[in-house]
């Protein structure tokens, strides 16, 4: 299909594009259509699927007025302009993203095709956007034909604690014949377990660790492959490789603490489904289908555990299997297992993919024989090994996040997790191997067993993840928060695989929701985490308790009661409110109202007098450093955010009655705060840095006495030396709350730190991501074995989570309204540093903020996309000092002065590019 794509491109752009009316005086251009913020999705199942651009353009205060958007069925139709699914007509409006279809009915396995124009502030109108499809999957349960198909591959009933069961792989294969030319083809598959689908010797796609996690039980999404130009004439063979995954595998802590199952969670016999749906040239169809006449096999992997690692034996390759000319006359019919509970679904979210090689910048032999590679940063994904030797030598790699004094890799962090990949050479030539279904949180790669010296060659470090993290830009005149910033981002992509894992290195990997909602916001500035969320709701929604609660994790695949507890739970409120903040995406707030509304009122009942008890599992403000704040403080507070974000939520979803009713409840829940925890002085109970950040951030203060309670929050870090006394839910509410009542000079301060416990600390000691704990690791104590031994993740993003204080106050970008429409600019100005510059790309395009000192003049270069306005703040009353390009801004009729205080004025400006120069 890509190939018609490329020649429908060409055409269009050769021929012109006829269809699109004369284009006026506009410069504005359309970019990067999305729908369900995917770039041209393959199967998705969304009845009314939403649109989005971004538009760019010269000069300033640009904006869209209208848009039209078509859909047609094929790529005929569209190239003639023939427009058979939708018109939008005309729609006068500015809206650029969350435009839903609004056409007839969109059909099961069918593709469509699209483009948008849009009018300028003038009237001028766009060329069409480039054209861009999307796919639609299987909707109907009849559509799917194919049975869950596996092979018996005995089982082992040792004891549960003593030994790793590891199956082997299941292999499936099907030869069929073409003899008709073929019009369009599709595959959608999908496995109980982890499956990778094989067309005729290849990989289909560029995805791991299909089809992604789920609860199982309650639905299994399936992938959507356009196959078309991989099929051909003759005979043609579909393959798939079958794994435990997370459906039968280990998970998590589970055999650490001795729960009553170990692994196979959601089943025992990982199983392959799937269908190509063919449409010949000459109209006729015809699906082939999982049954009873494909052959199975075990092959090669011998054990695929996503946490114990992969064992290839190759000497044991079924050469060829997945290609013609292979003879399956040993192998058997397969297993026919039951059809799962769960509805079968598309995957809303992004899949993990190979997003960047790493080659070894180093090798070292710590001991005869065992070789260790160094990548050069902490990441997640697999090694690749290059090999040649003899049949049946056995490589081994085992992998580590830093090194011991003896130069050995550490793997005590990594508990049960085995974390080992076995290669068994067959001895023909140089042989490359990967594995498929596990990964591994590492910087370091020990490999013993290896033929003579490796050379770097050997190993090749693939990073994995689910995101990119291209988002955003950030640098400043202090190195170490150039190298924090970098860090941030590594340890982002090393956890968003999936779901947003705690950490990928031990036997956790869980979708952690305390960790995943401090740092959503983070999260959103680094990488476009919309659909990889979208997904994530789901498993929120989900493991929801049926009592109301979110559990500690999702998906949640262990059957322990009262699995929740106060800021882990309230997942369910925080990430929806920032899908709606950030992205204008009031349907997420739709999919999780219902069960939103049953928090609250699990909460409600918890709660005396609107105070919310710790409750639950308490972790409290988890690994912070020597100060305790109470879990009755913690579950307090964050019911009362709750309850000021339902307000919200509700606003924008258009009920007004709910939206009174938890505004109401806030206040309520505010004054009793108040009473129980705040003192006539403003200063809280407890006194310690957690409450202060909590209530002043949470606006839980009293009116008249939050300065106070800043001021007091300020005394105490200025007291403890510009250090942190907060754990995962003190820290960057720390560093918002300072900087919210005026005190950036002290956020700069702790935020280029050395000093343990700070983030510059770990940068000191040489780290390349964020650590779990403030002291994670020292250079002179790098066996630390009490910590290391328990848990001691490298490769933890909690902490990371000053990234939102990075972008909305160092570099100053936030947004106003939902969606980054009307813009805040609004940088935290400090003498502490010479210049901080960032950029973000939002959902309308890319916020660019930057200031820098020259001497006593300051120079603020900002960047507002088309289509969105900015309200920026300049750190100075007096309006006559403030320049931009040169002109005074009474000169400037399109820069309009909203305000002015004792400390800043308040512009209000359009799209284009701006140069402040303020004497200061
Ligand atoms: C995880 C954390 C999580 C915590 C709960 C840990 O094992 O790694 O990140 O939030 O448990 O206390």
């Amino acid at each position: 299909m890509k190939i018609q794509f490329t020649i429908l491109l060409i055409s269009i752009l050769t021929f012109g594009n006829s269809y699109s009316q004369k284009a006026g005086s506009a410069t504005i251009s359309i970019h990067e259509t999305r729908v369900e913020y995917l770039e041209n999705p393959e199967g998705i199942d969304i009845p009314h699927p939403r649109f989005s651009w971004i538009l760019k353009g010269e000069g300033r205060n640009r904006f869209q007025s209208a848009y039209q958007i078509i859909v047609t069925s094929s790529l005929e139709k569209f190239i003639k302009n023939e427009v058979d699914i939708w018109d939008s007509g005309k729609v006068n409006s500015n809206d650029t993203n969350q435009i839903e279809y609004d056409g007839i009915p969109l059909k099961s396995d069918s593709k469509y095709y699209w483009k948008v124009k849009i009018w300028d502030e003038s009237g001028g109108i766009s060329e069409w956007s480039a054209p861009a499809h999307w796919s639609m999957g299987l909707l109907n349960f009849s559509n799917w034909k194919g049975l869950f198909i596996g092979h018996d591959v005995g089982y082992n009933k040792a004891d549960k604690y003593d030994s790793l069961y590891l199956p082997p792989a299941r292999y499936l294969r099907k030869s069929f014949k073409l003899n008709k030319k073929i019009k369009k083809a599709t595959a959608y598959t999908t496995a109980l377990g982890l499956y990778e689908l094989r067309l005729n010797g290849n990989k289909v796609g560029e995805d791991y660790f299909l089809p992604g996690w789920t609860d199982y039980n309650k639905r299994l999404y399936y992938q959507t492959f356009d196959i078309t130009d991989k099929l051909h004439e003759g005979e043609n063979v579909i393959g798939a490789i079958v794994a435990d995954g997370w459906y039968a595998g280990y998970i998590g802590y589970a055999l650490l603490v001795r729960l009553d199952k170990v692994r196979e969670f959601y089943g025992v016999n990982p199983s392959f489904m799937g269908q190509i749906h063919l449409e010949y040239e000459d109209g006729s169809t015809e699906i082939i289908a999982s049954d009873k006449s494909w052959k199975s096999n075990e092959g090669a992997i011998r054990e695929a555990d996503i946490i114990m690692g992969e064992t290839y034996d190759a000497r044991l390759e079924n050469s060829g299997w997945d290609a013609p000319n292979f003879d399956d006359s040993e192998w058997k019919s397969p297993k026919i297992y039951t059809y799962p509970n769960g509805k079968l679904e598309a995957h809303p979210g992004t899949k993990v993919k190979n997003v960047e090689q790493l080659k070894p910048i180093e090798i070292t032999e710590p001991s005869p024989g065992t070789y260790v590679f160094n990548l050069g940063k902490n990441i997640a994904g697999i090694a690749e090994l290059k090999v040649k030797g003899n049949k049946g030598t056995k490589v081994q790699l085992r992998f580590g996040e830093i090194l011991k004094s003896d130069g050995h890799i550490q793997t005590e962090n990594l508990r049960k997790a085995r974390a080992t990949d076995t290669y068994i050479l067959n001895g023909n030539s140089e042989e490359t191997w990967q594995p498929k279904f596990t990964y591994h949180g590492f910087q370091y790669v020990e490999v013993t067993g290896y033929p003579g010296i490796p050379n770097l060659d050997a190993i090749t470090g693939l990073v994995l993840s689910s995101i990119e993290t291209n988002a955003s830009t950030f640098n400043s005149s202090n190195a170490m928060n150039n190298t924090l910033f970098k860090n941030i981002k590594t340890t982002q992509s090393a956890n968003f695989f999936e779901i947003p894992t705690d950490c990928p290195q031990r036997d956790e990997r869980l979708g952690w929701t305390g960790d995943a909602q401090i740092y959503m916001r983070s999260a959103t500035y680094n990488s476009d985490v919309a659909a990889f969320m979208t997904k994530f709701l789901v498993d929120l929604d989900d493991a929801q308790r049926w009592y109301g609660a979110y559990p500690n994790f999702a998906p949640f695949p262990y059957s322990r009661p009262n699995q929740y507890a106060p800021a882990w739970m309230d997942v369910g409120i925080i990430i929806p409110y920032n899908m709606y903040k950030v992205y204008n995406d009031t349907r997420a707030l739709d999919f999780m109202y219902e069960g939103m509304q049953k928090f609250m009122r699990f909460q409600e009942d918890a709660s005396t007098d609107y105070l919310r008890p710790g409750g639950g599992n308490n972790w409290g403000d988890w690994l912070a450093v020597n100060e305790e704040t109470s879990h009755d403080f913690i579950g307090a507070a964050f019911y009362g955010y709750d309850a000021k974000l339902m307000a919200e939520m509700a606003e924008a979803l258009g009920k007004t009655e709910d939206a009174a009713k938890y505004r109401n409840l806030f206040e309520n829940i505010k004054k009793a705060f108040a009473k129980k925890y705040i003192l006539e002085n403003g200063q809280t109970t407890e006194d310690t840095q957690t409450t202060y950040a909590l209530a002043l951030y949470f606006d839980l203060y009293p009116d008249g006495l939050a300065k106070k309670g800043a001021a007091r929050l300020a005394e105490k870090i200025e007291k403890n030396g510009y250090k942190f006394t907060t754990g995962f839910l003190g820290t960057k509410h720390v560093m918002l709350a300072l900087s919210k009542y005026g005190y950036n000079d002290i956020s700069y301060k702790i935020f280029q730190q050395t000093e343990y416990p700070s983030w510059g600390y770990s940068v000191e000691n040489g780290s390349t991501s964020i650590w779990e704990r403030w002291n994670s690791y020292t250079k002179d104590d790098s066996e630390n074995s009490d910590l290391n031994a328990k848990m001691n993740s490298f490769s933890h993003y909690a902490f990371g989570s000053v990234a939102e204080w990075m972008f909305q106050h160092a570099v100053g970008i936030d947004t106003e309204d939902s969606g980054y429409r009307n813009i805040i600019i609004k940088p935290a100005i400090t003498k502490e540093m010479d210049f901080i510059e960032g950029s973000y790309k939002s959902i309308n395009g890319t916020i660019a903020s930057s200031w820098n000192w020259k001497g006593n003049n300051l120079l603020m270069n900002i960047k507002i996309p088309v289509n969105t306005k900015a309200k920026v703040t300049i750190p100075t009353s007096k309006e006559a000092n403030i320049k931009e390009g040169n002109k005074s801004l009474n000169k400037h009729s399109s820069i309009k002065v909203l305000d002015s205080n004792e400390n800043e004025t308040i512009l209000e400006i359009g799209s284009g590019v701006y140069t402040f120069s303020i004497k200061m």
